[in-house]
């Protein structure tokens, strides 16, 4: 019984490797590296660092704790790449697998290499200081607080850059949206996402479904231009999710960069029996049927923006 649960699991490891680079020469890149600075967040150990050679700084992110660390540094590389290859203003990740350098705060621990991207957390006094574009989910929610509400998509309508970064956040599952896991760049004048490292647990996409009919049913909701046009590159941007992530590709990229962690490894002990880390394989499963079924769902969510995007009542006194 247990074999036949396990077999798919060994399964994984055979599977095709899809090309995304998300490991790096470690020796050689870290020959080059100056540490600029550190800092413990509530967390996770930051590490900023600057490549001598061409003067490029990024961000070294070790969670505090050690259990399951390896399952974060999976989905914000996963999520990174998604977002990227959705031209979604984000991070780019690369993972550091344990044991691959020596100068790691936590020498014994993977962490994740960040390009350091501009701006500043909107916890630091400035016009959108009260965002909120969090899609919110918890069991005992009431359904009409959660996911995409009537709330999220006004505040999604205040810069171009957020319907995008909200897109990203209900393709991938991402609840953790909250003012500390985006960046602003006042000079630029744009929003980067950061911090996707509790993705895939979630179809916020089924969520968005609900809320989408809901308020498509609702004659007496209506929205002002800037909404609609929020709602449209919400809408383009999870197209192009769907056309640039085939979910056989994601699967295999989280099946190829779990392998690299080294985790697998640990998986079974020398008797083939199942070891501690076994439940991660759990996890790497939940986040695999997770990616499966939004894939699906973010389809159905199109169908019923453009149905909403059609019927919508406009309404045409100024936006505040
Ligand atoms: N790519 C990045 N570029 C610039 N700064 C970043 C980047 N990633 C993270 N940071 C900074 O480091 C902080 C902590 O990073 P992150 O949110 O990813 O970790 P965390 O484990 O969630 O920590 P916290 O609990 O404080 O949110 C962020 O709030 C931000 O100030
Ligand atoms: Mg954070």
């Amino acid at each position: 019984m247990l074999c036949k649960k396990l077999l798919p699991m060994i399964c994984f490891i055979s599977l095709q490797i899809y090309t995304f680079n998300y490991n790096l020469d470690w020796q050689s890149f870290f020959q080059y590296i100056d540490i600029i600075e550190t800092k413990f967040k509530d967390a996770s150990h930051i590490t900023i660092v600057r490549n001598n050679k061409t003067g490029e700084l990024f961000l070294i992110k070790q969670k505090k704790f050690k259990l399951f660390s390896e399952t974060f540094a999976i989905k914000e590389t996963l999520a990174s790449y998604i977002a990227t290859s959705t031209s979604i203003p984000s991070q780019k990740v690369w993972i550091i697998p344990k044991n691959t350098v020596n100068n790691l705060h936590y020498k014994n621990q993977i962490a994740t290499l960040h390009t350091f991207l501009p701006g500043e957390t909107l916890l630091i006094n400035n016009i959108y200081q009260d965002l909120d574009i969090r899609q919110r989910y918890s069991k005992d929610m009431d359904p009409k607080k959660m996911g995409i509400t009537r709330n999220v998509i006004h505040q999604m309508s205040r810069h171009p850059d957020l319907p995008k970064i909200a897109a990203l956040d209900t393709a991938v599952g991402n609840v953790d949206r909250s003012l500390h896991n985006i960046l602003y760049d006042k000079k630029t004048d744009r929003f980067w996402s950061i911090d996707m490292d509790n993705s895939f647990y979630i179809n916020l996409c089924e969520i968005a479904i609900q809320q989408i009919k809901s308020i498509t049913r609702d004659r007496t909701i209506t929205f002002s231009l800037k909404e609609i046009q929020a709602l449209t590159i919400y809408r383009d941007t999870l197209i192009e999710f769907i056309r640039s992530n085939h979910p056989k590709q994601i699967v295999d990229l989280l099946f190829s960069i779990t392998k690299y962690t080294g985790i697998c490894k640990r998986i079974f002990n020398k008797e083939q029996k199942l070891h501690g880390d076994s439940f991660i394989l759990y996890l790497i499963y939940g986040y695999k049927k997770n990616i499966i079924q939004s894939y699906r769902s973010a389809k159905e969510l199109v169908f019923f923006l453009n149905k909403l995007l059609q019927n919508h009542v406009v309404d045409h006194s100024p936006d505040e």
